[in-house]
């Protein structure tokens, strides 16, 4: 096959000019997009030394195409708790179970993760044991990058193009592509924009345990564009008072000077405020920091045998118990710095359709606030845009396009939608886009969260788009205005026929929300709904809705 050259990795660098290039395969697996987008420098920067690259989402191939992949870089993302992302899954566990003969391989593995989660890089970790276990060569080690990878993931691909094949680039496409001509400021990821907070406010009544922010963003002048599905990214600031409290623990004021890489010298305390990720405990952090104080008591919690000690040390901690446990006498300015991560943006599912809020963008924000070792803590960003920032301010955003959860291409489409809680924020979107094109299409939704009179969230929105037809059906649980739980999952059970029969006709059906319990338990529940309903065996009901997935009628968006 056209794969077979691939293999030839010295021959190709041979100096005879019209050599095939060698060819490289880009393969990624990814929840938010970053995997995606790294895929796509990764060709784009393979071609440019004259490979010929092509680019592979996991979710569009089977484990038995690698055995003629030749040249193979694998860029994946771990999700949740050491999980592959939602549209890699299938593929992953194929491949994890498979047995192929992959000698003729030789690859490289870069993965995405947080530090912050205890199985870091997961997924990453497990393609490269596996591909080394079924035979194929490494050409260079896996770099694991955390949550800012720019420069991990950077040296990397130089390695691993380096070490796949040393050619020169192709002169035509070695030449730097002309700037755009009077291009103006470009907003994005790497230059996020500030953006004009409109609106914001609670949408829980009085006397509701829960906070949810509906907060309203300007997008005037950032020509920045987005889609249903999409999510926001939002840098938070640290609060005043989470500055204060790591200051004090690490004995200093703020006033000190340190040198903020790509940002020259500040105070301190403008540093820890806008710069760092200052909360988050990690295995990560914790090494740094028992590098900077020497201490035995740390090391002994971070040594190999004791990863469950670790792993219950860090429950309900942060950075402020570390430092007050391991460094009592305090830090220098300098050795604080250095053992912080980049404060990482932190994504939203927008909310809002650009159709119906012109330059806008609306998100769905609940507060995350709790008790834990004698201490009030809080959510970065959540209680960011909640607390600090008010009606006038800037945010700063960029548009983290999600192309895996889509309204379907058809505007007669029916649509099934389950977002309990903020996961109803897609939801809101796509309705009002629908209703906005015109489009036909039924949709129906499946709204849940914990008590009727406080916290319906868009409830008046919701009952217009009933008005209307822009909303076909709406089906709610709440959990708690009865002594046994009830959610959005029995309330699809008691709808098993209904929900199949729109299934059957060609639907569409949509999750989002909290993916510890609530994704899986409604998976479980759309499982018994296509077994029964169908009169299908369990493995049948499941391969029905791996179908589903596979032609893009069932895609999740958990977090
Ligand atoms: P609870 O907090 O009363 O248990 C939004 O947060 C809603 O999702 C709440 O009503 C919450 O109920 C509910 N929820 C919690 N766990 C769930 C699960 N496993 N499946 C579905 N909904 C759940």
């Amino acid at each position: 096959s056209g794969f077979l050259a691939a293999t030839g990795v010295s021959a190709a660098s041979a100096t005879v000019a019209p050599a095939a290039a060698t060819k490289l395969t880009v393969l990624y697996g990814t929840e938010s997009g970053n995997s995606e987008v790294l895929a796509d420098r990764t060709a784009k920067e393979a071609k440019k030394r004259g490979f010929q690259a092509a680019v592979k989402n996991m979710s569009d191939i089977a484990a038995a195409d690698l055995a003629k992949a030749g040249n193979l870089l694998v860029i994946v993302s771990t999700w949740g708790d050491g999980e592959p992302p939602e549209s890699a899954t299938t593929f992953y566990k194929e491949f994890m179970g498979a047995s192929l003969a992959l000698k003729d391989v030789s690859f490289s593995v870069c993965a995405l993760g947080d530090t912050s989660y205890d199985k870091f890089c997961q997924t990453g970790k497990d393609f490269d044991t596996k591909l080394e276990a079924l035979g194929a060569k490494r050409v260079t080690p896996r770099t694991d990058c955390d949550v800012d990878y720019e420069e991990n993931y950077a040296a990397w691909l130089n390695t691993a193009l380096s070490a796949f094949a040393p050619s020169a680039p192709a002169p035509a496409a070695a030449a730097a592509a002309p700037a755009a001509p009077g291009a103006l400021v470009e907003y994005g990821k790497k230059n996020p924009f500030p953006s004009e907070v409109a609106e914001s406010l609670i949408l829980n009544g009085e006397g509701s345990a829960k906070e949810t922010l509906h907060i309203e963003l300007s997008l005037d002048g950032s020509g920045l564009v987005y889609e249903p599905g999409d999510a926001l990214a939002v840098l938070p600031v640290n609060a005043p008072d989470v500055v204060q409290a790591v200051l004090q623990a690490a004995k200093l004021t703020g006033t000190e000077s340190v040198e903020v890489k790509g940002e020259g010298s500040k105070l301190l305390a403008d540093a820890l405020r806008e710069d760092y990720d200052i909360t988050a405990v990690s295995r990560a952090v914790l090494t740094k920091l028992q590098a900077a104080t020497g201490s035995t008591e740390l090391a002994a919690l971070l040594a190999d045998d004791a990863k469950e000690k670790l792993k219950d040390w860090n429950y309900g901690r942060e950075i402020v118990d570390a430092l007050e446990t391991f460094a009592p006498s305090g830090l220098s300015a300098a050795a604080l710095t250095g053992i912080f991560r980049k404060l990482p943006p932190r994504l939203y599912s927008i909310a809002s359709s650009p159709l119906a809020h012109p330059g806008e963008v609306h998100l769905t924000v609940a507060a995350v606030r709790y008790q834990a070792h004698g201490k009030a803590r809080k959510g970065v960003c959540s209680t960011y845009l909640t607390d600090l920032v008010k009606k006038g301010d800037n945010v700063r955003v960029f548009v983290q396009p999600n192309k895996h959860f889509r309204l379907p291409d058809s505007g007669e489409t029916p649509v099934i939608m389950v977002g309990p809680g903020t996961g109803v924020a897609p939801f809101r979107a796509f309705v009002e886009h629908r209703s906005s094109l015109g489009h036909p299409g039924k949709n129906w939704l499946f709204f849940g969260d914990q008590r009727y009179t406080y916290d319906f969230l868009y409830q008046l929105e919701w009952q217009d788009h009933l008005k209307s037809g822009a909303l076909s059906k709406l089906d709610v649980a709440f959990s708690r205005d009865q002594p046994e739980k009830i959610y959005v999952q029995q309330k699809m059970l008691e709808h098993s026929k209904e929900i199949f029969a729109w299934l059957e006709e060609g639907a569409h059906f949509y999750v989002c929300g909290d993916a510890s319990r609530m994704a899986h338990d409604v998976h479980e529940a759309l499982l018994t709904i296509v077994e029964k309903q169908g009169r299908k065996s369990r493995e049948d009901a499941e391969a029905y809705l791996e179908d589903l997935k596979k032609t893009k009628r069932y895609q999740r968006d958990v977090y």
